[in-house]
């Protein structure tokens, strides 16, 4: 399969679990789970904004760093630039925060409730360049489901 074949089986399941449930860590705890284990990336999860820090949140993988401030790291500045952002290489982005030294490449993108963010999704690879325009617009339909 694809990578836009596994995405696309991924969202009818993706809309099942969370059109069933109306809590957010439960619905944030399946939609890692499902994407985590379809592609078998090395870590994904949820880090939530509570005062003015992203906060570990549901995730899969081994363990991470639980506070990110605002701005700092990928997951900050995807924060901060309202953006998702895709680091092919992690050694070259200025202030990456290496919560585990097997990652290579990410992807961090928001999600919203309305027009506030409210979260992000960060994904981590153990291959470089893992992730193109493919994951960040099916990724950023699968959190729009949150
Ligand atoms: N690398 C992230 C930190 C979170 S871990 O990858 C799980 C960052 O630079 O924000």
């Amino acid at each position: 399969m694809t990578k836009e074949e596994k995405y696309l089986s991924l969202l009818p399941k993706a809309e099942s679990l969370i059109d069933t449930e109306c809590d957010l860590t439960a619905n944030m705890a399946n939609l890692a789970a499902l994407i985590h284990m379809e592609f078998g990336f090395w870590w994904t999860g949820f880090y939530r904004i509570m005062e003015n820090n992203l906060v570990l949140g549901p995730f899969q993988g081994p363990i991470a760093c639980t506070r990110i401030p605002f701005g700092k790291g990928v997951c900050g500045s995807a924060w901060k630039k309202g953006e998702t952002i895709i680091v092919p290489d992690v050694n070259l982005f200025p202030g990456h925060i290496a919560c585990s030294e097997e990652s290579r490449s990410e992807i961090v993108v928001p999600v919203r409730k309305g027009s506030d963010i409210i979260a992000v999704l960060d994904i981590d690879s153990r291959e470089l360049g893992c992730f193109d325009t493919t994951d960040r617009l099916h990724l950023e339909k699968l959190v729009g489901l949150l």
